[in-house]
């Protein structure tokens, strides 16, 4: 048996067993690439592919880039077959020709997903098949400017022994379609389902493979998705696309922000801010509530969602010690509303003042949005992308907006009153 404990890293059940690939002797390696001089290596742009969807494009750098490999990661049933056929349709509307290679669902229940999203195309090809070997083969005879393989888990080569969906399995399925990509120039999208139980056979082992990793998130019980690139050799990282799914499929939300405080104006109670978070080039407005409470346990809960557990303990610490607020006989909630995670200290200061406009029972400004870091002496830290921010308040009719002192604003932005602070007191 293996060890249960690893002796690494100190987490329990992780051990996963590999069998050995049996190497194959007779292949050729061409050797036509040799060493060469980088002042005589020519630039060739890489030629990209638009998907007619803008939030797609965006996430994955204007585009698919011709002979790229193209991993989506998330969890079962958020929609990832929805949206890379609804990408199909579109691309094949371009007079592009894409393979779908469905390893989990019949051809009849593809086409019912078609229906339903009002794809139709000659030049979208359905293959429902799990072998790898065979799969190879008609990309090859069919030479498709895309194809999409769903998913990574379900489909297996020959070469090996182990079960499809296993650690070796899918890092030899995916390097085989590596090369497939390179080789061929062809691009190929390869869905990965995130497996519950801490990734093990999951996308993870792929990472490093593939050349954009792109999550599709969001909560199951919301309509809203949000897809986010979380590695890309041919483009930004952590820029995201937001959809929200109905009952003809995914479409574009033109203005999330509106979509996160739609509830907004109608919920004004103590503990509730707005901040300005930027995802990727994007700024987004989004709520941030906190509720403190006396706690009826020995050790007060703190309880993040949406946030960093650990980023809002330091903010209390900093409170704590700062500004003297008492908070060791209280529980402290924060959530951001509607489900996105917002991971960046700029949050810091609207968390802080929910949570402080909670304790002293007094209702923050509606109008007021707020940006910054809190440094560990109490200091509001500068933050990137403060104009954008400013402007995405502005633009949703805000009327001030609290920024780091530290922040230089080049142009003057019109309508909304800018309030720069140094220091929590
Ligand atoms: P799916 O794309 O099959 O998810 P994944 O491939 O990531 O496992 O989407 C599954 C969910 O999406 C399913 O619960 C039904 C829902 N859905 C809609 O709400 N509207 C639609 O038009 C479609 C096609 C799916
Ligand atoms: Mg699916």
């Amino acid at each position: 048996g293996y060890p249960g404990k690893c002796p690494e890293c100190g987490s329990w059940g992780t051990f996963v067993e590999e069998t050995d690939i049996p190497v194959i002797k007779d292949v050729q390696i061409p050797d036509n690439c040799p060493p060469m001089k980088l002042n005589e290596i020519e630039m060739n742009s890489e030629i990209r592919m638009s998907t007619n969807i803008s939030e797609f494009d965006r996430v994955l750098g204007s585009g698919i880039v011709q002979g790229s490999l193209i991993l989506i990661a998330g969890d079962p049933g958020i929609g990832k077959s929805t949206i890379l056929l609804q990408t199909s349709g579109e691309l094949c509307k371009n007079n592009k020709k894409v393979l779908y290679v469905s390893a989990e669902e019949s051809a009849g229940q593809i086409k019912l997903r078609a229906e339903r999203l009002g794809v139709k195309s000659d030049n979208l090809y359905i293959y429902p098949q799990t072998n790898l070997e065979l799969i190879k083969k008609h990309i090859e005879e069919m030479k498709p400017d895309l194809v999409i393989v769903d998913s990574i888990q379900a489909v297996y080569t020959s070469a090996i022994q182990s079960s499809a969906g296993s650690v070796s399995q899918i890092r030899e399925c995916c390097n085989t379609l590596m090369q497939i990509a390179k080789t061929q120039n062809i691009s190929i999208i390869v869905i990965g389902h995130v497996t519950k139980e801490g990734n093990i056979a999951g996308p993870k082992v792929l990472e490093h493979m593939v050349d954009t990793v792109i999550q599709f998130e969001g909560d199951k019980y919301k309509s809203y998705r949000i897809l986010r690139s979380i590695k890309n050799r041919f483009g930004n990282t952590s820029e995201v696309g937001i959809f929200e799914m109905g009952s003809k499929g995914l479409t574009e939300v033109i203005n999330p922000s509106e979509l996160f405080l739609k509830e907004y104006n109608q919920t004004q109670t103590p503990g509730s801010t707005i901040i300005v978070t930027s995802e990727g080039t994007r700024p987004l407005l989004v709520e941030i509530q906190a509720l403190v409470g006396t706690t009826p346990y020995p050790a007060p809960r703190r309880v993040a969602n949406g946030v960093d557990t650990g980023r809002v303990l330091q903010i209390l610490a900093v409170l704590e010690k700062r500004i003297g607020l008492n908070l060791s006989k209280q529980d402290v909630y924060v959530n951001v509303i509607g489900g996105i995670d917002v991971n960046e200290p700029a949050a810091d200061l609207g968390i802080a003042l929910a949570i402080v406009t909670c304790v002293r029972d007094v209702v923050f400004d509606s109008h007021t949005a707020i940006v910054g870091e809190i440094g560990l002496s109490g200091e509001i830290r500068a933050v990137n992308h403060i104009e954008r921010r400013i402007t995405e308040a502005q633009k949703l009719g805000f009327k001030r907006i609290i920024i780091p002192a530290a922040n230089e604003i080049q142009e003057n932005i019109e309508g909304i009153e800018v309030i720069k602070v140094k220091k929590i007191l």
